[in-house]
């Protein structure tokens, strides 16, 4: 214990920058942007975030893609599927969001983040301006059907629990920024509709 005693995080006083975030924003020529990608597992968020990642990158674009599958593997690699863990793991990635935010980045999340409070919490954390809601939505049923990773199979044999959609509950956007149904559009399409989005909030 010793000099630990006393130690609290609230002792902590944050250093003040020489480069501001204005400064960032010359650099790159931009705003910084969270575009949040939200949806069942199998949906295509991620497959959609990083084909925008390749275009925005191929244009010169300073970007970064946050996947929730590869975070739980590092970052967020304590971290389960329990309601607690869910919010912990969004809690997380928000605030790593923010700071490529603050870096003046476009900040593509992919993360199924099944519950409406904890896209609240983001986007309140992160501000409403430079944050913004794309649902990627397919039926359960499509998602089973397309099972890229097998989960969908273990889950409902109860191998895994708590699984997003089958045993666990998915809190579906009531007013996301924008929606890509990916029963009916290609990724491609999909693609061109974050393109136009990204243009339109960063001109
Ligand atoms: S979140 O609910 O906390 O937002 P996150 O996007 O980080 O989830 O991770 C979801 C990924 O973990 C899924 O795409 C899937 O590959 C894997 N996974 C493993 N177990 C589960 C589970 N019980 N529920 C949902 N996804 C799971």
């Amino acid at each position: 214990m010793g000099n630990y005693a006393t130690s609290n995080p609230n002792d902590v006083v944050a250093q003040s920058d020489e480069i501001q975030y204005e400064d960032r924003c010359r650099l790159f020529k931009q705003q910084g942007l969270v575009l949040w990608f939200t949806g069942l597992s199998g949906s295509g968020k991620s497959a959609i975030a990083t084909q925008v990642e390749k275009r925005l990158v191929n244009c010169g674009r300073a970007v970064y893609r946050l996947d929730g599958d590869n975070l739980r593997q590092g970052l967020n690699r304590d971290l389960h599927f329990s309601k607690e863990d869910r919010d912990e793991n969004i809690r997380r990635i928000t605030e790593v969001a923010l700071l490529f935010k603050d870096a003046a980045f476009i900040t593509l999340v992919s993360v199924i983040s099944p519950y409406k409070q904890m896209r609240e919490f983001a986007r309140e954390r992160i501000g409403s301006e430079h944050f913004r809601e794309v649902y990627v939505k397919a039926t359960l049923e499509e998602c089973i059907k397309r099972d890229p990773k097998g989960f969908y199979k273990k889950a409902i044999s109860g191998q895994i629990k708590r699984f997003t959609g089958i045993s666990d509950p998915y809190d579906e956007p009531e007013n996301p920024d924008i929606l890509l149904d990916t029963m009916t559009l290609s990724v491609d399409q999909c693609v061109e509709q974050i393109w136009r989005l990204s243009c339109e909030t960063l001109k």
